[in-house]
């Protein structure tokens, strides 16, 4: 089991898009381990978008994932991380295939609706850094058995 760290950013909390996201997620066959809605930290924003620190977005990106509530999730199932980055889609919408989320609900770049981890080390980093161990629920799905 692997596990990955999922946000649906202020602009999807604001269209109303969580719903429709955690029911793509749910439906894939991914277990949702954690989940809370809060506005992240300055710090917080930039320890998790640290890797950026030198591009030219990194200022607009931080006030942007500051700028109102986003929904933080601990997502979790076999090749969670990949599954999840295939979910999102690419970063730029305008590449995003349908059926993916940016591919079906976004349309610009620095809008995109939602973060997945890239791989297990940033996953590992993420999670720690948004979520408390007892925070995570070790609770089994209920179609366990038929999924895997
Ligand atoms: P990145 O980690 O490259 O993408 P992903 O979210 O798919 O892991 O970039 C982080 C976020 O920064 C991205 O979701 C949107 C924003 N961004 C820009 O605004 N401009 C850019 O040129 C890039 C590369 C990213
Ligand atoms: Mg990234």
């Amino acid at each position: 089991m692997e596990r990955t760290y999922v946000m649906v950013k202020p602009d999807g909390v604001q269209r109303c898009l969580v719903g429709e996201i955690v029911s793509r997620i749910e439906k894939k066959g991914l277990k949702v381990a954690a989940l809370r809605m809060n506005v992240m930290t300055e710090a917080a924003a930039k320890e998790h978008y640290k890797e950026h620190s030198e591009r030219p977005f990194f200022g607009s990106l931080i006030s942007f994932v500051t700028s109102g509530p986003s929904v933080s999730m601990v997502i979790e199932g076999n090749n969670a991380i990949k599954i999840m980055r295939a979910i999102n889609g690419a970063t730029n919408p305008i590449d995003a295939l349908p059926g993916t989320i940016r591919g079906d609900l976004a349309v610009d770049m620095g809008r995109n609706v939602v973060h997945a981890s890239d791989a297990p080390e940033s996953a590992e980093r993420e999670i720690a850094l948004h979520f408390e161990e007892s925070e995570i629920s070790g609770y089994p799905r209920a179609d366990d058995e038929w999924l895997y």
